[in-house]
Formats: structure tokens, C-alpha cells, sequence
């Protein structure tokens, strides 16, 4: 039997998902590949394989995608590509965003801390690209109409779940338009009830999460509208999408997912003035004013990095010490301090919870005693006085507090906190945005203290696409 026959007979009988590369003894020039499920990307050239373009960024940017079922044949001179049915297949050659930017740390010491650092460039890019969506020019997705839809469903994993949390209260208060969200993991097996009228929006850095395909593709059979907010626009998610918003972020190489977040909040607020400014819900006037905000923030972001660096370093020294920490928060700050609590967790391995802060009275406030720092997400909106007073019951309690907010809300808190940190008082759309600075660097110099492996966090992945 030759090889190909071989490969054929093989696939016919293995389930489940798979991205295989075979090699052989007797003949190192040739690789067989073959996928169903996890991506896997053939770079022209000299020839190469790999799960992510990225990888093949510093040799190639001519790639061919293979799909679901497919195998190819990889030697010197090109590769052959076959279905799952053995016939040979053309997959179209492309080139690669992903070879735009090589890959390196910079001046920095992790990714991590390069691509916080990259925060006000990358999320420049966003207003700029979206603004001719808000303004309903022609050249915006007509196939996404928010005017229509009677709900948005939203699905994702992880950090990108977080911030998709974040653009539920964006869309529902200022679109008036319902969400359905939830993890990807569950969304994908709920059987929830969604109406072929309806939209969904899918949010991936990576664009290959196994769950967040799984959900795109429940939406699909349903007959929904799908919109991918994707970094890697040739992904499987972007390529399965009706329509894909690109986050602009560059490559994220550490596994902790920092301005990719940022940059999927600044979407999905671009995509919610949208769909707010179609469906009559905000005047012209707010339009713009929300407008003007998304387009100050790479300005307020450079300016919270060149000034907080000194104090979140002191602060994570001493964060350092503990074994838990509470993070609070309410309205679009409660998912932040989900956001802030993962951070840490992910890289620090120091135990974090983030809570919505109303909820503190049922359950938490039994934990609350000097050993478990208390970080409060509180910019001065109109949450702030219901947030002091959660605070106050910490403080009764011997907690430490940390308070993380504006200007406005450091002069108005009459409470003597264990430390605060300072920021410009802003929008309330582009707080989130403004307020992951801290926390992001609060957990990344807590894990620097610890000596843990920054970017590789011990058990994670960057891309998670098998279930
Ligand atoms: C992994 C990563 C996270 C990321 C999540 C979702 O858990 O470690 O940083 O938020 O997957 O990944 P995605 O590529 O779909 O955004």
C-alpha cells in the first residue's frame, strides 16, 4: 500500500479532532499533514507546516489553509493537497497579515509586557477603521444590520468572553438592543432558543477556539447573521463569519490576553454606537461625542502608562505576599474585575475572584480579613457612591482595599484605603479600556515578583482548539 493510500484507509477510521504532521524515517524532505478541527496552515517557499501563521511569520507570508477533512502531501517543490474522500483539492494560496509584524520582545523583558506597552498604537487603529461603520456609510457591512435584529447573541471564552460582557451593557444601554450571552463551552450546547432574524457575534483573539467555532456554527444551522471580532481575519472563525471586525491588535504572542482585550472593547464600543446610531436610540450629538472619546483614548492610555508604572510595581510587591485576592466592581467594571482577577490567576497563580460588588453581602464578605486584598474598580460614574459603600463594608471588616479609580471619585472617596491608584476621569465608554491598564500591569509585575513564566503560564494555552 503506498502512502497515500495508507493516509486515506487511516482518516477513513480515526474520529475526533486532529492536526497531524507525519514524518518519516526513511525520507526527511517529505511531511504528511493532515486536519479536522485544529487549524493548520501550509507556508510556501521552501515549505513549512504550522498550527499558526505567526510561526511561519519569519519565513513566509504565502499560505494555504487546508480544511475539515483535508490532507496534503508537503515535499520540497509544493505540496498536494486531498479531501476527505482522497480526490485531490485546490485550497487557495494567500498572503498573510501575520508576516507584516516579526514576531520579537523588543526592549522588553515578556510579550506581555511589550504588547501592554503597544496598547495606545494598536488601539488607534480601531476608531480610524470603524468610523465609516458608525456613519452608516455605503462602504460599511450592510449584511450586518443592527436596525433589524430583534436581539444580539454574543458567545466567546475567556478574556474575550469578559469583554463581550462588557459590550452586552454597551449594546443594551446605549443600542437598546437585548444580548444573549454566554461562555462558549456552554452556549454551544444549550439549546438556546435564538430567532433566524437575529444576529450573533463571535469573539476570538485567535479565531480558532474549538468552543467559540462550536457556538459560530450552532448560530449558523439556526440561520443567524454572523459577525467575527477576530485579530486573525483568515482564521476558521473569520472565515466561517458573514461578516468580520478586526481588532487591529497585531500579534499577541503571551498567553495572557492584554491589548487584544483592549482592543476587542474598542469594537465592540465602535459597534455599539453603531448599532445605537441605526436603530434612533442616541442623538447625532452623543453619536459624536461617544465618537470623540474612543478617539482620545490611545492619548489617555499613553498617558496612565507613563505615569502609574512606579506605583502598580510597589503595589504588586506587596500583592505578592497573599494567597487570594477579591476583585470588585460594578456596572461594565464588574466584568473588568473578572478581567483584572483572571490576569493574576492566569500568571501569577495567586487564587482571584472578580464579584459584582452588590453581590459581596452573599457570599465573599465572610472571606473579608487582612489576608485577602481587596482591589475596587470604581471610576466615578454613577455607580460610585453604591461602590464606596461596599467598600466601607470591607474596610469594617479589617480588610485592605485597594481602590483603582478617577480623579473625581479620589477626591469624593472619604474612605482611608490601603493604597488607591489614580486615573484621568473619562468617558464612561472608554473607562474599561483606560481602567485594564492597571490591573494588567498589576498582574504582570506580581508574577515578575513571583519569578513565574510570564508568557507561558504553566497548564494554558495561547489557542485552545480542541474542547
Ligand atoms: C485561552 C487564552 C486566553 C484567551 C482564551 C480565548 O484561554 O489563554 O488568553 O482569552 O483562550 O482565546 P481566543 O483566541 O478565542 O480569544
Amino acid at each position: 500500500m503506498g502512502r497515500g493510500e495508507a493516509m486515506h484507509a487511516m482518516l477513513k477510521r480515526v474520529k475526533g479532532a486532529y492536526a497531524l504532521a507525519i514524518l518519516f524515517e526513511d525520507d526527511p524532505s517529505s511531511i504528511i499533514a493532515a486536519r479536522n478541527g485544529p487549524p493548520l496552515a501550509i507556508g510556501h517557499g521552501e515549505m513549512f507546516l504550522a498550527s499558526d501563521v505567526i510561526a511561519l511569520a519569519p519565513f513566509t507570508n504565502e499560505v494555504t489553509y487546508l480544511l475539515d477533512g483535508d490532507w496534503a502531501v508537503i515535499g520540497k517543490g509544493g505540496a498536494a493537497i486531498f479531501d476527505v474522500d482522497g480526490y485531490p483539492v485546490e485550497r487557495p494560496r494567500q498572503t498573510s497579515m501575520a508576516a507584516a509584524y516579526l514576531a520579537n520582545r523588543g526592549q522588553h523583558r515578556h510579550f506581555m509586557e511589550k504588547e501592554i506597552y503597544e496598547q495606545p498604537e494598536a488601539i488607534g487603529h480601531v476608531p480610524a477603521h470603524y468610523v465609516s461603520l458608525i456613519e452608516n456609510r455605503a462602504d460599511a457591512v450592510p449584511i450586518f444590520d443592527f436596525a433589524s435584529i430583534p436581539t444580539l447573541a454574543i458567545s466567546a471564552c475567556g478574556t474575550a468572553y469578559l469583554a463581550g460582557l462588557i459590550g452586552k451593557y454597551w449594546f443594551e444601554r446605549y443600542a437598546r438592543l437585548p444580548v444573549e450571552i454566554d461562555v462558549a463551552s456552554e452556549f454551544r450546547y444549550r439549546e438556546i432558543p435564538l430567532s433566524p432574524q437575529s444576529a450573533a457575534l463571535f469573539i476570538s483573539q485567535s479565531g480558532e477556539t474549538a468552543d467559540t467555532l462550536a457556538s459560530l456554527r450552532y448560530c449558523k444551522k439556526l440561520g443567524l447573521t454572523i459577525g467575527a471580532i477576530v485579530n486573525a481575519a483568515e482564521s476558521s472563525i473569520g472565515r466561517e463569519a458573514d461578516a468580520v471586525f478586526p481588532i487591529l491588535a497585531g500579534p499577541e504572542i503571551g498567553v495572557a490576553s492584554t491589548k487584544a482585550f483592549t482592543c476587542q472593547l474598542a469594537v465592540l464600543a465602535a459597534l455599539a454606537i453603531s448599532a445605537a446610531r441605526t436603530r434612533g436610540t442616541i442623538t447625532e450629538n452623543e453619536v459624536q461625542a461617544l465618537v470623540r472619546s474612543l478617539a482620545e483614548t490611545p492619548r489617555i492610555m499613553s498617558q496612565v502608562l507613563d505615569s502609574i508604572q512606579p506605583k502598580v510595581e510597589l503595589l504588586a510587591r506587596e500583592l505578592s505576599k497573599y494567597h487570594d485576592v477579591l476583585y470588585l466592581g460594578r456596572g461594565t467594571s464588574f466584568p473588568l474585575a473578572m478581567e483584572g482577577a483572571l490576569k493574576l490567576k492566569e500568571i501569577s497563580y495567586i487564587h482571584a475572584e472578580g464579584y459584582a460588588a452588590g453581590e459581596l453581602k452573599h457570599g465573599p464578605i465572610a472571606l473579608i480579613d487582612k489576608n485577602m486584598p481587596v482591589i475596587v474598580i470604581a471610576p466615578f460614574d454613577r455607580f460610585f457612591n453604591k461602590t464606596v459603600s461596599n467598600m466601607e463594608e470591607v474596610a469594617a471588616r479589617g480588610g485592605r482595599v485597594i481602590l483603582v479609580t478617577d480623579e473625581k471619585g479620589a477626591t469624593a472617596s472619604k474612605l482611608d484605603t490601603t493604597h488607591t491608584i489614580v486615573l484621568p476621569a473619562v468617558d464612561e465608554i472608554i473607562a474599561p479600556m483606560i481602567f485594564s491598564l492597571p490591573l494588567q500591569l498589576l498582574a504582570y509585575h506580581t508574577a515578575v515578583f513571583l519569578g513565574t513564566d510570564v508568557d507561558q503560564p504553566r497548564n494554558l494555552a495561547k489557542s485552545v482548539t480542541i474542547e
